[in-house]
């Protein structure tokens, strides 16, 4: 029987964010040979609305629609609590403060043996529903593709040289609408790092960053004191980095979001920060690293930022081999970190080769303007 219909979910429904963890693990090891899906808490409060953003889950299953019922605030019945079946996953974020025009995130997923009956198609309809719902009029989403993907046809990212396989989430995106926007590309460290190496990289960009500069670093929530500086960090971060052709706004940060953020992120592990100081006091930088709690623990090297007039003082390098130091002295056990980069953004991209880092998957942002 291929009838399917769709319902929406909350983070707090347990088998519900049990399905969602469950798809991003079936989904990733079948695009790349592991799970990457991280631990089940991880999922959970990425699924949970905040301040800054709702998030949507909507779940596609068996049989047809119930008759009348309550609907969501995406247009859609609530998930009921017992979900013994389900066929796709959906999930996807409207922000709050800024980019108020976005139906930001998507993420489509259909369970291996319920493709082609059209699940994916309808998850994109609704998207576009819950964008005229909410007053949004661009729709992005992600795909993740092997790097050596055995065909012979790709589709080149706007900027740059980056490019996706034509593969099947390709072909879907494409089938719905979407246009390649940007491709992304995700690269792992191995640990234990090369100690040494790291020693002289740091040294190298101290010594082009000193006496201008000092860096501070510290794991857990952000001290008092560099709570602006953060803020104007992530403001810049978002304004700064290369975004190919989607159609982000840079968000809005202070002191109260940062905070918010770093109370979210202790949830389910430790964020370790290093933020550099011009000697004027002024914010020139930051990095995070973020080490989920869970076994085996996950690490990820989020995002590094200079800001504009700080630039050209190897700062970048500087932040990241002294925030890595910190964290393998802290979890020697971690097995590797991983990243996401612009492919467009050479100078990040640089630095994150000459650490160690190598391509272990690219990603296709995927936006589609309505009408
Ligand atoms: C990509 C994915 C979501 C498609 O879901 P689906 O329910 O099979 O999609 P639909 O049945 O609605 O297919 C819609 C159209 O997409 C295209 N398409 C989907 N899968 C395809 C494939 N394997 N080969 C070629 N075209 C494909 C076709 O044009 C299809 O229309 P058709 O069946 O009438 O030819 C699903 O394969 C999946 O979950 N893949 C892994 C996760 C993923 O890559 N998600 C990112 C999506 S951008």
């Amino acid at each position: 029987m291929s009838t399917f219909h769709l319902v929406e979910a909350n983070a707090d429904q347990e088998k519900a964010i049990g399905w969602v963890h469950r798809f991003s693990q079936l989904i990733s090891i079948e695009i790349h040979g592991e799970d990457q899906a991280g631990s089940l808490e991880s999922t959970r409060l990425a699924s949970t609305d905040a301040s800054t953003r709702l998030n949507g889950i909507v779940l596609a299953l068996p049989g047809p629609a119930p008759a009348g019922g309550p609907v969501g605030r995406f247009g859609l019945p609530h998930a009921p609590e017992d979900l013994d079946d389900v066929w796709g996953v959906t999930t996807f974020q409207l922000p709050l403060k800024d980019n108020l025009h976005l139906i930001d995130n998507a993420f489509v997923q259909v369970r291996a043996d319920r493709r082609r009956l059209g699940v994916g198609t309808a998850m994109v309809s609704h998207l576009r529903r819950a964008a005229e719902l909410h007053g949004r009029n661009t729709v992005v989403m992600w795909s993740d593709h092997r790097p050596g993907a055995e065909v012979s046809d790709w589709v080149d990212a706007p900027q740059g040289t980056g490019r996706v396989p034509r593969d099947p989430a390709t072909r879907f995106a494409l089938s719905q609408g979407f246009q390649l926007a940007q491709v992304e590309r995700q690269s792992r460290l191995f640990l234990p790092v090369d100690l040494e190496l790291l020693a002289a990289l740091s040294a190298e960009a101290r010594a082009a960053a000193e006496p201008g500069y000092r860096l501070v670093s510290w794991s857990g929530p952000t001290p008092t004191e560099y709570l602006d500086a953060v803020a104007a960090a992530n403001h810049a971060i978002s304004a700064d980095a290369p975004n190919g052709e989607i159609d982000w706004e840079p968000e809005q940060w202070d002191a109260a979001r940062v905070q918010e953020a770093d109370e979210r992120l202790a949830r389910s592990g430790t964020a370790f920060h290093t933020l550099a100081l011009s000697d004027s006091g002024e914010p020139a930088g930051l990095t995070t690293i973020f080490v989920e709690r869970g076994e085996p623990n996950h690490g990820y090297q989020f995002n590094t930022v200079v800001l504009g007039r700080h630039r050209g003082h190897r700062l970048g390098l500087w932040l990241k081999t002294t925030n890595l130091a910190a964290v393998v002295a802290a979890h020697p056990e971690l097995p590797h970190l991983d990243t996401w980069n612009a492919d467009e953004n050479g100078y990040m991209l640089a630095i994150n080769v000459a650490m160690g880092f190598r391509v272990w998957s690219i990603g296709g942002g995927w936006q589609r303007v309505l009408a």
